[in-house]
């Protein structure tokens, strides 16, 4: 396994490879999501490629990112037995140099939910996949469905800018009482942690529901807020039941349904979401 730190070095050692190429991007701080993810792209690709940036771009000026775990020697270690070839762990003026000015807008899809939080926050997203997917040129890109709109927002880029990879979007992982894994995990106490478990919980009952035969996006966001209220140390943002493609508001989800929701348990922000297909089991991994 080689770690690159600039993008001349990391095409040089790119150049060298011949047969598939898998990217799996990250911000670090990894957990069994981001090694699913890897392990996925080693089954599928010749060889296997990981960023580790946390970007600036994409968070907001009252977020976290001065206090976003970094471990860069801890993750190595974590990829090294994975089998991986090649690490890129740019620095912020790797990433954006002086007079850097051209940003990747991605534009409805980036408005709701996560978009309408957090303002900015997919363009920085966008702009930084954008920029890896040209730095590596992989033929197959993972991403983790816990970030159901981040998936959305690169599926729609991928396609609107033809760029030549496959976006390949693998399930959440979750802690064996369901909370999905998240670095940000990392920051709940023990009672936030135990309180945490209600995303799940809600996402469930809803589900639940929707194998019964509920078919109204009302009452299914209706069940989860029901949940949700229950749990004294959670409030809720936002709780959304959408077209998993456009992310549009729906009220029927005969077709299938993207169930979300993002919810505050002390002063940690935590999103999931189920996805809510007609005849199909939600997939998520224990
Ligand atoms: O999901 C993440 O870790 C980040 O949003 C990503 C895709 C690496 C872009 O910075």
């Amino acid at each position: 396994m080689i770690t690159a730190v600039n993008v001349p070095e990391l095409r040089r050692l790119r150049a060298g490879m011949r047969g598939d190429f898998g990217l799996v991007p990250t911000m670090g701080a990894l957990h069994e999501g981001h090694l699913s993810l890897v392990r996925r792209a080693r089954a599928e690709c010749d060889r296997t490629g990981v960023s580790i940036f946390v970007n600036p771009a994409q968070f907001g000026p009252n977020e976290d990112l001065h206090r976003y775990p970094r471990d860069l020697d801890r993750d190595l270690g974590l990829l090294e037995p994975l089998g991986v070839d090649l690490v890129f762990a740019p620095s912020p003026e790797t990433m954006y140099p002086a007079g850097f000015q051209s940003w990747v807008t991605v534009e409805e899809v980036s408005k709701g939910l996560e978009g309408g939080m957090r303002p900015g926050h997919f363009r920085g997203v966008a702009t930084a996949v954008a920029k890896l997917l040209n730095i590596f040129a992989p033929d197959r890109a993972y991403f983790g469905q816990k970030d159901a709109q981040q998936v959305a927002v690169i599926r729609r880029m991928v396609n609107d800018l033809n760029f030549p990879a496959e976006v390949v979007v693998c399930p959440t992982v979750r802690a064996p009482d369901g909370l999905a894994l998240s670095s940000r995990n990392a920051y709940l106490n023990p009672d936030e942690r135990q309180a945490a478990t209600v995303l799940y919980r809600a996402l469930s009952a809803a589900r639940d529901a929707f194998e019964a035969g509920e078919r109204k996006a009302s009452a299914l966001r209706a069940i989860t807020r029901a949940v949700l209220d229950a749990e004294p140390m959670a409030r809720a943002d936002y709780v959304s039941a959408s077209d998993p493609d456009t992310l549009a508001d729906i009220e029927g989800v005969g077709a299938g349904v993207l169930l979300s929701l993002a919810v505050r348990v002390g002063h940690v922000r935590l999103i999931d979401n189920l996805l809510l297909l007609p005849g199909k089991p939600n997939v998520s991994c224990h």
